[in-house]
C-alpha cells in the first residue's frame, strides 16, 4: 500500500470521530434562539465542496484560465451520460446526509457509530449484486458476527429500561433513521465505486459531478422541508463555530470518502470508520458523559471492530478482483 492510502484512511478516522462528536455537540448543547437546520448545512457542504474541487483542477491546471474551462467544461458536458449516472449516488447521499443528522439526534456517538458499522453488511451485499464481487466464507461469517455486535450494542442496559417510553421510542426512531441510512450509504458506495473506477473521468470531475447535483437535491430539501422556519428566522439561524467546524467536516469528509474508494476500495473504508468507533466512544465518554458503556455494549464493540477486521483479512484475495480489473 502506498503512503497516500494511509494518510487518506487516517484522515478519515479522524474526519469520521471529529464529525460526530462536533455534530452530536451542535445538535445537543442547549443554546438561546433557533437551532441551526442540518439541511442548510448539507447544502452548503455541497458548495464548499464544488468550489474546492473547481479551485483542484485549476491548479492542476497550472492557473491557466482557459484550459481549467475547457477541462471542467468537457468533465461536465463531454460525456453527459456519464454525468447524469452520478445523479443517483448523489441523490442518495443528500437523503442519506439529512437523515443522518436527524439519527444522531436521538442517539448517544457510540450507538450511533457502532449502529451504523451495519452499512458493511450493506456494501457487502451490494457489491455482490453491483460489482459481482465474490466474498469468503470467512467474510460472510464476519458479517453475522458483525449483526450480533450491533445488536449487543443496541441492548438496552439496565438504566435504559426504566426511561421513559417516549425516550425508548426516541431511541428506536433513530435507530430506524439509521437503518435506512446504511442501506442508503452501502448502495450509493458501491455505485460511486464503480462510476469511478469504470471510466477515465478524473476523481475531481466525479466530485463536480456529485456536487452540482448534491446542490441541487440538497436545495430541493431545504425548500420541501424548511421552507417557512427559514422564511421565519433565516438560512443561518442558529450557526455559530461548531456549526461551521461541521459543514467543513461535511464538506472535506465527502471528498475524502471519494479518496479513499479511488485509492482503496469500500470495505478497506470500513476499517477507518470501525476505527473511528474507538476514538469516539472514549471521547464521548469523557466529554458528554451520555453513556456508561455496558458490558453488552463493551462485547458487541468487541464483535463489531473484530468482525470488520476479520472481513477486511478476508477480502484480501477479492480486492483485486475489481471490475476493471486493476489491482488496487
Ligand atoms: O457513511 P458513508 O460512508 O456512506 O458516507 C459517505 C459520505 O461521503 C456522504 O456524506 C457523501 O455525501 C460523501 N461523499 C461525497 N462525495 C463522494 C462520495 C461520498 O461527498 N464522491
Amino acid at each position: 500500500m502506498s503512503a497516500i492510502k494511509y494518510v487518506v484512511l487516517v484522515l478519515l478516522v479522524l474526519q469520521t470521530t471529529c464529525m460526530v462528536l462536533i455534530v452530536r455537540y451542535t445538535r445537543t448543547v442547549k443554546s438561546e434562539g433557533p437551532r441551526y437546520l442540518p439541511s442548510t448545512v448539507v447544502l452548503l457542504a455541497e458548495f464548499v465542496k464544488f468550489l474546492s474541487c473547481l479551485f483542484v483542477i485549476f491548479y492542476q491546471c497550472g492557473f491557466h484560465l482557459r484550459k481549467f474551462i475547457s477541462e471542467v467544461k468537457h468533465g461536465i458536458f463531454g460525456n453527459p451520460l456519464e454525468t447524469i449516472k452520478i445523479s443517483v449516488p448523489s441523490g442518495i447521499y443528500a437523503f442519506q446526509n439529512n437523515l443522518l443528522f436527524v439519527a444522531l439526534n436521538y442517539l448517544d456517538a457510540p450507538t450511533y457509530q457502532v449502529t451504523y458499522q451495519l452499512k458493511i453488511l450493506m456494501t457487502a451485499l451490494f457489491s455482490t449484486v453491483v460489482l459481482r464481487k465474490r466474498l469468503s466464507s470467512t467474510q460472510w461469517i464476519s458479517l453475522v458476527l458483525l449483526m450480533v455486535g450491533v445488536a449487543l450494542v443496541q441492548y438496552p442496559s439496565e438504566g435504559t429500561s426504566v426511561e421513559s417510553a417516549q425516550s425508548w421510542s426516541n431511541r428506536m426512531f433513530g435507530v430506524g433513521s439509521l437503518l435506512i441510512a446504511c442501506a442508503s450509504s452501502g448502495f450509493a458506495g458501491v455505485y460511486f465505486e464503480m462510476l469511478l473506477k469504470n471510466s477515465n473521468i478524473s476523481l475531481w470531475i466525479r466530485n463536480i459531478q456529485m456536487a452540482i447535483f448534491g446542490i441541487l437535491f440538497s436545495g430541493l430539501t431545504v425548500a420541501f422541508t424548511n421552507w417557512d422556519i427559514i422564511s421565519k428566522d433565516g438560512f443561518f439561524q442558529g450557526y455559530s463555530t461548531p456549526v461551521l467546524v461541521v459543514l467543513l467536516l461535511q464538506a472535506y469528509g465527502g471528498i475524502l470518502v471519494a479518496c479513499v474508494v479511488q485509492y482503496t476500495d469500500n470495505i478497506i473504508k470500513g476499517f477507518a470508520t470501525s476505527l473511528s468507533i474507538i476514538v469516539s466512544t472514549v471521547v464521548s465518554y469523557l466529554i458528554f458523559n451520555d453513556m456508561q458503556p455496558t458490558r453488552a455494549f463493551t462485547i458487541g464493540t468487541i464483535l463489531v471492530i473484530g468482525a470488520t477486521f476479520v472481513y477486511g483479512l478476508g477480502s484480501r484475495g477479492n480486492t483485486t478482483n475489481k471490475s476493471n480489473g486493476k489491482e488496487r
